[in-house]
């Protein structure tokens, strides 16, 4: 069961056992690590460390096991410590004696430190393959949207008018960056520790190279004491994960905001919301609010590991292990938030004549009004005034700036012309915005097309 049984006599104590086994977790990775194990036994051939027959016993016996945990004929069974035990174990009950030397020039140091790599870098690829379905869905929304005007808002207070298309624009420039952070994540990390041994590296012939070849990176770690103990990819990865899901979560609150009853801006689909068990008319929005929920895991454990790894001397240290269930916590999460989000933007409906109309009630345009009079040269601070009082006088009596009659304007400021209307409407606030990054519909389709041209060189390593 052991593969370090030699120098004990006694029995490992049960409790002992089930507080050191980490097969219960690292089982999530035993395709990668039946990968490396094929690896490793390639190069030692090709360096004359192992001979070809049992190279190819090992390898058959390996693709084997891989094959029966996958149709689940093989059972990964917690006796063991670790996964890296049980393969092993499994292939010398299957092979025989070539089993017995899998395990030549390697440690489990190096081993689990390439498979949490192997396991990470497809991860990264999978949350990267979601964040793409996500800009997919958000750029046809914008597409769709370019003239649906809306109240953009400072202090959740109606700002200036905007667009949909604008408002969703600028979570596709967080999930945009979210990628970036994956891709330069995934370029870093990119290293084989394979061959760094316990830590210091191995007598044995090792070409590193070729086995990190095998194993698509770009080439072998340097150092083999860092090799085996560092994590900084997992916490950057934690980091680019804890940042994707405040994303969501920013875009979760709003979409609640957007659904609620005194908004009305948004109507989720019945397939993606739920009720209540005593208040027949109720129709939450559980999933958007379970998202923002969920933030809190995925920083608990951006902030779980930087405080395992504060303390953890040079090389290889079993706190290590502690990476694992929280990383793969955080992972787990965030992908399953990004699939339902994406889900869930998809499905729901926009209520565009609300939002229009309440960027019109919300003295959005008062701004565009000042700018107006500016047009006609009244100094910006006095037109601020006028503009002031006129919005006091609307609140007063229910209306929007653009219910005034041209005699009320000319009222507060004989500049007023009867081209107001115009320059204060949705249309021409929203269309006039034409530099790069503004919500204008022109503006907005020269930022579409840079995305388009983007979304068309796919996922990053697919
Ligand atoms: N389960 C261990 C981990 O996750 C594997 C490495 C064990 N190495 C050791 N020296 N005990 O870190």
């Amino acid at each position: 069961m052991k593969l370090w049984g030699g120098r004990f006599t006694k029995e490992t104590n049960q409790l002992v056992h089930n507080f050191n086994e980490s097969i219960s977790f690292d089982r999530k990775f035993y395709r990668q690590d039946i990968a490396g194990s094929i690896a490793h036994v390639t190069m030692l051939a090709k360096q004359g460390i192992l001979s070809e027959a049992d190279r190819d016993a090992i390898v058959a016996g390996l693709n084997g096991i891989r094959e029966d945990i996958d149709s689940g004929k093989l059972e990964i069974t917690t006796e063991y410590e670790d996964i890296h035990s049980f393969v092993e174990a499994v292939l010398t009950e299957r092979v025989g004696d070539a089993g017995k030397r899998l395990h030549t020039g390697r440690s489990r140091n190096d081993q689990v430190a390439l498979d949490m790599r192997l396991y990470i870098r497809d991860e990264i690829d999978e949350t990267d393959g979601l964040l793409f379905e996500l800009l997919k869905v958000l750029l046809g929304l914008m597409e769709e949207n370019l003239h649906t005007y809306m109240p953009g808002f400072t202090h959740l207070q109606k700002a200036q008018p905007v667009t949909l298309a604008h408002h969703l624009g600028a979570y596709y420039e967080m999930f945009r960056r979210d990628r970036g952070r994956l891709a330069d994540i995934r370029k870093r990390m990119n290293y084989c520790p394979l061959g760094s041994g316990a830590l210091a590296g191995t007598t044995y012939p090792l070409d590193r190279a070729y086995t990190a070849e095998l194993l698509g990176f770009d080439g072998p770690t340097l150092n083999s004491m860092d090799s085996v103990s560092d994590r900084d990819y997992l916490i950057e990865l934690l980091s680019a994960l804890s940042i994707i899901a405040m994303h969501l979560s920013r875009f979760s609150e709003e979409i609640i905001i957007w659904n609620s009853n005194e908004y009305r801006f948004v109507e989720m689909d019945d397939s993606y919301s739920t009720g209540s068990s005593i208040m027949p008319q109720k129709k939450n929005p559980d999933i958007a609010e379970l998202i923002r929920g969920k933030t809190g895991r995925v920083y608990g454990a951006l902030m779980s590991m930087l405080t395992v790894m504060k303390g953890i001397p040079l090389a290889y240290d079993k706190d290590l292990q502690e990476d694992k269930e929280l990383t793969f916590d955080a992972i787990d999460t965030v992908k399953g938030c990004l699939a339902l989000f994406t889900g869930m933007v998809s499905s729901m409906s926009f209520r565009k004549d609300v939002m229009e109309e309440s960027a019109k009630k919300g003295f959005t345009n008062a701004t565009d009004a000042a700018d107006y009079l500016v047009g006609r040269g009244v100094p910006f601070r006095d037109a601020h005034g006028v503009i002031g009082r006129l919005v006091l006088k609307c609140i007063d009596e229910g209306k929007a700036l653009d219910d005034l009659t041209l005699e009320e304007f000319k009222a507060e400021c004989p500049a007023f012309e009867s081209d107001i209307y115009e320059a204060i409407s949705m249309k021409t606030c929203v269309e006039r915005r034409t530099t790069d990054g503004a919500p204008g519909a022109e503006a907005m389709r020269r930022v579409i097309e840079i995305y388009k041209k983007e979304l068309e060189q796919g996922v990053s390593h697919a």
